[in-house]
This record gives C-alpha cells, sequence and structure tokens, in this order.
C-alpha cells in the first residue's frame, strides 16, 4: 500500500486530477484545497455543479489552526507565538468526542482565505473534518495540504463504498484509486454549524444527533434539514419522476446547498416503505398488490426483457417481503471478479411468481438482500446493496425502512428518502 499512497501524495501535490481515497463514511476525490486548479478538478471528474461547497479533510488540529488564518506575509515561526485557541469554543467538546471521525463542523473562512475560492462556493464558512481513517489522514498529510473531497461518486450516484464503485463511476476520469477496503460507517459524515444559536445539524451522517446532544452547548441543537417525506412530497408523488425538486422543496432553502440535489439515486425506481411511528419495534407495510402490479408492468422501451423486482430488508420483512416466490432463493455471489471482494453483499435470487397456491407462472425475476436487523449494519451495506441491485438491472427496489430515532437511523432514512420516488 505504501507506493499507492506515496505516488497519490505526489499526485496531489503535482497534479490537478483528483485522487480517490477511502475514508471511514464514504470514498472521497481529493484535491489540495489550496491550488484552484486542482479543486476545479474534482468538479471536473464529478460532473458536479460548483456551487455545491467541499469539505476540507484535515490530518490534525494544528493544520485546521493554520487555514483560521488569513492569508498573509506571517511567518510560520510569528503564528506559533500565538498561544490563544482559534478554533471556535462551541466546536471544542465535539472535537473531543468525534474526531477523528465522520463529524464535519461550519468554521468562519478568513479573508483573505488559503483555501481556494472553488471550495466554499462563495460561502463566508469552510467544513472541515479529521477522518478516522488512518490511511485518509496520511495521505492529507504526505500532500502537505488540506484536502477537498466530496464523495467520490458520479454525480447524483450513490456514495461509494469500496474501491469499485468508484471506479465504476469514474474510471477514465482519474488516474489514482487508494484502496482501503470497505468503509466502516458506510454513510457519509454528519454535517453541523456552531456558529449560529441554537447550533444546528445541516446533513445527518455518522454522528447521531442524540450523540450531539450529549455534548456541553449542544443540547439544543436544532435539525436544519428536511426529508422529502417531511416536505410532503414523498407520497404519491411517483409520477413527477425522480430527479425533479417538488414544489415544496425548492421554497426550502438548505442551508447545506448540496442537500437540495437528486441524491444517491440507483438506476431502478426505488419504493420505500417508511416504519410506523412507535419506535424500532414499528415495522414497515409489506408492497401491497398494486405495488406489485404497478412495479411488474413494463415501460415501452423495455422490450421483452424479463422484469426484475429487488428487495432490501432490514429488521421485520420476510424472505422477498413475503411476495410469492418459486423454489427456495439462491444465494449468488456476483461474478466471482476479484476486484468486487468487499463489494458484493449477499443477494439471492429466484423468481416471483402469481398469487394463488398452485400458481407457477413466472411474472419477475426476484433480487433479495438482507441488511439486517442492526442499524449500523443497514448503514454500512445500504449504498453497495442499490448499486449491486443496479449492476444486477433490477427494474424496481421495494426498500424496508427503519425508524428514524434510534443511532444513526436519521443518515439511513434521509438518504433512502433522496433515492426513493416513491414513499409508502
Ligand atoms: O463523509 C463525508 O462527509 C464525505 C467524505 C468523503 O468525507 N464527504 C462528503 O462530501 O459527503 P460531499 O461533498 O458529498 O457533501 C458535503 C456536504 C454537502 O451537503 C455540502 O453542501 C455541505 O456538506 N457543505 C460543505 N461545506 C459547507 C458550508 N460551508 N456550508 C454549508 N454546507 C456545506
Ligand atoms: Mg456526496
Amino acid at each position: 500500500l505504501l507506493a499507492p499512497l506515496i505516488e497519490a501524495g505526489v499526485n496531489l501535490r503535482t497534479s490537478d486530477v483528483p485522487v480517490a481515497f477511502p475514508t471511514e463514511t464514504v470514498y472521497g476525490l481529493g484535491a489540495d484545497a489550496t491550488r484552484s486548479t486542482a479543486v476545479r478538478g474534482i468538479y471536473a471528474a464529478k460532473g458536479r455543479p460548483s456551487d455545491n461547497p467541499l469539505i476540507v479533510h484535515v490530518c490534525d488540529l494544528n493544520m485546521l489552526r493554520r487555514y483560521l488564518e488569513p492569508a498573509s506575509t506571517t511567518t510560520p515561526e510569528q503564528q506559533e507565538e500565538e498561544k490563544e485557541e482559534t478554533i471556535p469554543a462551541i466546536y471544542l467538546p465535539l472535537i473531543e468526542r468525534f474526531w477523528p471521525g465522520p463529524l464535519t463542523i461550519l468554521l468562519p473562512n478568513p479573508q483573505p482565505s488559503q483555501l481556494a475560492a472553488e471550495v466554499t462556493a462563495g460561502l463566508a464558512t469552510f467544513g472541515c473534518r479529521m477522518p478516522a481513517s488512518a490511511l485518509a489522514r496520511t495521505l492529507i498529510q504526505l500532500a502537505g495540504a488540506p484536502l477537498a473531497a466530496p464523495s467520490a461518486n458520479a454525480s447524483t450516484r450513490p456514495s461509494p463504498t469500496a474501491a469499485a464503485h468508484v471506479r465504476d463511476d469514474l474510471a477514465g476520469r482519474i488516474e489514482l484509486i487508494l484502496d482501503g477496503g470497505p468503509c466502516a460507517i458506510g454513510v457519509e459524515s454528519t454535517v453541523v454549524d456552531g456558529l449560529c444559536n441554537p447550533p444546528a445539524v445541516l446533513r445527518p451522517g455518522g454522528v447521531s444527533i442524540d450523540a450531539l446532544r450529549a455534548c456541553p452547548g449542544w443540547h439544543r441543537v436544532e435539525k436544519a434539514y428536511k426529508d422529502h417525506a417531511e416536505m410532503g412530497a414523498g407520497n404519491g408523488n411517483a409520477d413527477s419522476g425522480k430527479g425533479t425538486a417538488t414544489a415544496a422543496a425548492a421554497q426550502t432553502a438548505p442551508r447545506a446547498p448540496g442537500m437540495k440535489y437528486k441524491h444517491y439515486s440507483p438506476k431502478a425506481r426505488v419504493v420505500l416503505y417508511e416504519a410506523a411511528a412507535g419506535g424500532p419495534g414499528a415495522g414497515a407495510a409489506v408492497p401491497s398488490a398494486e405495488d406489485l402490479e404497478r412495479a411488474l408492468r413494463r415501460p415501452d422501451e423495455a422490450g421483452e426483457r424479463q422484469r426484475t423486482i429487488a428487495v432490501i430488508r432490514t429488521r421485520h420483512w420476510p424472505v422477498a417481503a413475503g411476495l410469492p416466490i418459486g423454489a427456495a432463493l439462491q444465494q449468488t455471489n456476483g461474478s466471482g471478479d476479484e476486484d468486487r471482494e468487499g463489494t458484493v453483499l449477499a443477494v439471492s435470487e429466484g423468481t416471483l411468481l402469481g398469487s394463488g397456491a398452485d400458481n407457477t407462472e413466472v411474472l419477475a425475476r426476484l433480487l433479495d438482500v438482507d441488511l439486517g436487523g442492526d442499524v449500523r449494519g443497514v448503514a454500512h451495506g445500504l449504498f453497495a446493496a442499490l448499486r449491486e441491485l443496479d449492476r444486477r438491472e433490477a427494474d424496481v427496489i421495494f426498500v424496508e425502512g427503519v425508524s428514524d430515532g434510534e443511532d444513526i437511523a436519521a443518515a439511513v432514512m434521509n438518504r433512502l428518502r433522496k433515492a426513493a420516488s416513491d414513499i409508502r
């Protein structure tokens, strides 16, 4: 791993082509945050709108403190004489508790800033985190500068949680992917703004809101993001199509600019079943006969190809969400492609039959993924499952939601609501 790490460090110092690297949340697409041409390379590779600011990744607190200072002619020696803490006090308990780790904090961007203007998209603040991944921190050290890095997916696709996912999206657009195996957490960092009062969560992520609330100064932290379901856009909006911002969404200006975009979407149509209110024990409804009938309906362009219906289940759904299946499902282990090791979840495959005891009519191919009942496990496997079902050409994916309250479930449900065309 040392040779690619050193090569990546050299690329980050000298080239304008970004480098993909692992973090504990998702893979990032990194560039030297102080060089405009390098940062522009990120937007170019991703096809990302440049009004969406990037998170700045640091390897230690001294690096962060350096970028809280305005660009100036002051020598490092002169700066070191100042002993006063420049990191806003509100963040110190969070840093103590969650860094390195999946938490991004907003900081005042000094004027003039040492960061490239392209990093902040014109905002007065910059988002910063210190990743828990030792590989990521070593890379930042080798680059000798903080790394601006969004998730390393093509814009709108689910975030990559393994090197193969990055390759699927960005092959030919970048030159180097550091492979650190699958990401431990699997959803992005929590983004918080402690510069406002009360402090706010701009994006739910790998640190739960309850964990934040337990920190001094953060007990009143507010949720400043809105999920589709809460904007009244979820139920029955299927035909308005995925990718279209709803009127309700447009009226609510999101404070983390990235939250306004369509995100995390596989090619398949995602139908999300919300867990009933009533805590972790409450289950989600299973797909109805009408849901299934609609899923089986073949759009004209699909021709004679057999429909593929997929199920992602979490805590309560039985195999295939209880839909009528033929013989027991077969566990299939991906393509046997070594490149995809660590990315392929256990997917079971079978056939969907017409309803009625003796009905043997094959209605569709059926794929089943079990992410398990543990919210951390669901977060870990979620993006990989959406991507794997795409690779297997699912037309529709029925997903069993988890209830929001528990640990990082809010992050899981936020991503799922964004991926879904239908919420039930
Ligand atoms: O876990 C993560 O955060 C990953 C890994 C690679 O570190 N990165 C990531 O970056 O998810 P990205 O670019 O996909 O998402 C960054 C989010 C966006 O919603 C963006 O709008 C918000 O953070 N953000 C960044 N800087 C901001 C700022 N100054 N003010 C408000 N929101 C900001
Ligand atoms: Mg992203």
